[in-house]
């Protein structure tokens, strides 16, 4: 709006008809009205889109000029009930929307209400003397950008003594001196006007941590209705089951979109409390730092095989920024952060060969910098509200808070896996789009998004196809479409395939397998395998019933004869699904974990032992539409994290290699823990019992557990385990953390390699290796 319209829109305005002497009421007159306002924001952008307070507003001047600038919110405050009438109508004959308060600014108790700004033509301290400081002393309390106000020059000294010494100012500054023409208002004017010498203020308050507000009483209407559905809501849920989402959703929805991402932060820090999830910062669980430049190691136990070939080893893993505010308690419920979220961190090991051929080995790690960990970054504390664990209203509100602030529910962690394809690295987690990582220095260099042409997530662990080097990926969402499946070019430039596989719900599909068809796996409800041509579409999807079960990855997928052969670790229960509630989750990990005993006292089949998991086969054949399965390993070992050699992707294999779970020390805490690796050799029996598999271990040291096994293969090898084993490893005992490489022949014995770490390496997720 431009200054003079502002000017003749103050100057219709109704003024005080009989103004009260004592309460010293005069209006401020629409030319000094527009040019405070106007200077506020123009210079010192501190109206539009804020919150903003005039304090002592009598008719209403400063609060209708505010409203006009398209303040966010406006409160007029006066100690005067026939004055907040006479504003009432102002207000209301330029439609404008402000809430006026009758109260006397020296009572004001708007603890917790958060102002930006207040602007105010106080009186001038004549008829009740220190009325003046009283409102200068309020305004500080209550604002936390700028104080604007007008004041006699002849006070200026004291004035500004009194607000920087007594009133928590850091600045106090005279913007300009006006010429009041105050007209004949009072019997005791002797003259028509009085000409006054008056000081237009800027007053800054010192910024401080005062006591947030946990109730939404003195928030801005929009959000206090917000805040009335959600907590009507939560007393409705708590007595009723099955409580329907989806008219919260769309009432809040509407609440929140009306206010602008800036008062939408200061609520959230209104509102919510932030503290440590305890798990998340435990032993070696706990988040690092970023190490800064490669670190050369020479803490080396034993040799790099003169066969193994260089490159880099690169492993993902969750390393919340901000670990101390992972858990958020709210007016809407607690809710916190689970450890499948923290923000993903590589860790890489450089091998490579000088010029005369000795080894030279390094260590980096270093966050990957997705679009919303900048944003945490930059804000110094967590944006993203957690939202994977709590109670069910509280999530849901976290959810639509993120989304409506951030334009999606939870942030790209990033933190799974780091894949590779076209000679290409980049991290991944399912809920978004890939990251592409410089490996040679770790530095993200933007998602990934096939040349525009994928639009959808993307899983963690796309395949390459064997032979045409194409990348099958896909998406799965809660939204439709629930899954899209894309065949990628194999220099990664095109999108050959892309097909909407017309899922009627949508579920968490980790990862998928490849053979000359292709198969995707369907967990959760009722299980069931589909297979179909890589180019196919939903109709040419040949679906098989399978036992109900969870699997998360997968050894390999082969065809043999008329079946297709699936080999994965299966689990009965999801470690995601299973993570609602507090109790349900101590509960879980206590027994969830162990290897079940169904003759034992109190046997539960609803929750002992679903997370034990174990090698399985499913051979659906293609012919007869028959499926047969079974487990592959002894059922007192649970493992899982299953890799092969990657050239044996999609075509019959002899060996896999896993994490085996250390199910004892994984069931105290609930976070998975690996003591063992195991070799499965999936051609040859178990001696004890000739229907499962036989099995080596490599056994770690106590208290030692690994994380993001890897084979790595031998330069020219003949055989399928030609090669190595590359782990990261932590010793608990010392806190010290380390490389093992072990070779895959002579698995049970000693590595050949133990590199030792300059920092310790959090346990985390999936490694791969970029040969050179
Ligand atoms: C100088 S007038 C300014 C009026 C209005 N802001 C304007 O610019 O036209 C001062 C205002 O402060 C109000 N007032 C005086 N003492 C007050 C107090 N203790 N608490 C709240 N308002 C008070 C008066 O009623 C009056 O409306």
């Amino acid at each position: 709006m431009k200054l003079k319209q502002l000017e003749g829109l103050l100057g219709d305005l109704q003024q005080f008809t009989a103004p009260k002497v004592e309460l010293e009421q005069y209006a401020t007159g629409p030319h000094i009205a527009s040019r405070m306002l106007y200077t506020a924001e123009n210079s010192f952008d501190d109206i539009t889109g804020k919150v903003v307070a005039d304090f002592g507003c009598g008719c209403g001047t400063l609060s209708v000029a505010s409203s006009l600038l398209d303040a966010e919110h406006v409160v007029g405050i006066d100690i005067d009930p026939q004055s907040l009438e006479l504003a009432q109508e102002n207000a209301a004959d330029l439609e404008l929307d402000i809430d006026l308060i009758q109260c006397d600014i020296k009572n004001l108790n708007l603890r917790g209400l958060l102002v930006d700004t207040v602007v105010m033509n106080p009186p001038f301290g004549t008829s009740r003397k220190g009325a003046d400081m009283e409102f200068i002393s309020m305004g500080m309390k209550v604002a936390t950008r700028a104080v604007y106000s007008l004041h006699k020059t002849s006070t200026r000294e004291h004035i500004k003594k009194v607000a920087l010494r007594n009133c928590n100012a850091i600045s106090a500054e005279v913007l300009c001196e006006l010429r009041y023409n105050l007209p004949r208002t009072y019997k005791f004017h002797k003259q028509n006007e009085v000409d006054i010498a008056v000081d237009f203020w800027r007053f800054v308050p010192r910024a401080r941590d005062e006591d947030k507000p946990m109730d939404g009483t003195c928030l801005p209407t929009c959000i206090q209705q917000a805040v009335q559905v959600l907590t009507l809501k939560r007393v409705v849920q708590s007595s009723v089951t099955g409580w329907n989402k989806q008219p919260l959703m769309q009432e809040l929805t509407k609440a929140l979109k009306s206010v602008s991402s800036d008062l939408l932060d200061r609520f959230i820090d209104s509102v919510y409390k932030f503290s440590e999830q305890p798990y998340l910062n435990e032993g070696n669980f706990g988040p690092v730092n970023e190490i800064g430049d490669e670190v050369f190691i020479d803490d080396l136990n034993g040799e790099v095989p003169k066969d193994f070939p260089e490159g880099v080893y690169i492993r993902n893993g969750p390393n919340p920024l901000n670990a101390s505010q992972t858990a958020a308690e709210s007016i809407f419920g607690p809710t916190s952060y689970m450890y499948y979220e923290g923000h993903g961190m590589l860790h890489a090991i450089y091998l490579s060969k000088s010029n005369l051929g000795e080894w030279r080995i390094s260590y980096k790690n270093k966050y990957v910098d997705t679009d919303t960990f900048e944003l945490e970054r930059k804000k110094n504390k967590i944006a993203f509200l957690p939202s994977a664990e709590g109670e069910p209203c509280a999530t849901l509100v976290a959810f639509l808070l993120n989304t409506v602030r951030f334009g999606k529910p939870v942030k790209d962690s990033a933190n799974t896996s780091i894949f590779q394809h076209a000679g290409r690295a980049f991290a991944a987690t399912e809920n978004h789009l890939p990251y592409e990582i410089d490996i040679n220095n770790l530095r993200t260099l933007g998602p990934y998004n096939i040349n525009g042409a994928w639009d959808q997530p993307f899983t963690s662990h796309p395949k390459k196809i064997c032979g045409s080097g194409e990348l099958v990926t896909m998406g799965t969402n809660i939204e439709k479409p629930h899954y899209v499946l894309g065949v990628i070019s194999s220099d990664g430039e095109r999108l050959l395939h892309k097909v909407d596989l017309k899922f009627e719900e949508g579920k968490l599909i980790h990862d998928i397998g490849v053979t000359a068809q292709f198969i995707q796996n369907d967990m959760g409800g009722i299980s069931r395998i589909g297979v179909m041509p890589r180019f196919g579409d939903a109709d040419s999807i040949i679906w098989f019933d399978v036992e109900n079960h969870c699997s998360y990855h997968l050894f390999n997928c082969f065809e043999d004869g008329n079946e297709v052969v699936i080999r994965g670790c299966r689990t009965l229960d999801s470690v995601l699904s299973s993570a609602s509630h507090d109790d349900d989750k101590s509960k879980c990990s206590g027994r969830a974990f162990l290897q079940p005993d169904k003759n034992s006292e109190g046997f539960d089949p609803s929750v002992d032992g679903t997370l034990f998991s174990r090698p399985y086969e499913w051979r659906l054949n293609l012919k007869s539409g028959t499926t047969k399965e079974g487990y592959l390993t002894d059922e007192k070992v649970a493992m899982d994290f299953p890799v092969i050699n990657e050239d044996f992707v999609g075509v019959k294999n002899n060996y896999g290699y896993a994490q085996v779970v250390d199910s004892v020390a994984t069931s105290e805490i609930g976070l998975f823990k690996y003591n063992r690796i195991a070799k499965v050799h999936f051609d040859r029996q178990d001696k004890e019992n000739k229907q499962l598999k036989s099995v080596e271990y490599h056994v770690l040291k106590e208290k030692t557990f690994c994380s993001g096994v890897q084979f790595v293969a031998k330069e020219n090898g003949i055989d399928e385990d030609d090669g190595w084993i590359i782990t990261y490893v932590h010793d608990e005992l010392t806190n010290v953390s380390q490389v093992y490489i072990i070779d895959a022949k002579r698995f049970a014995e000693e590595p050949v390699l133990k590199i030792t770490l300059p920092q310790r390496v959090p346990y985390g997720f999936h490694g791969n290796f970029f040969y050179k």
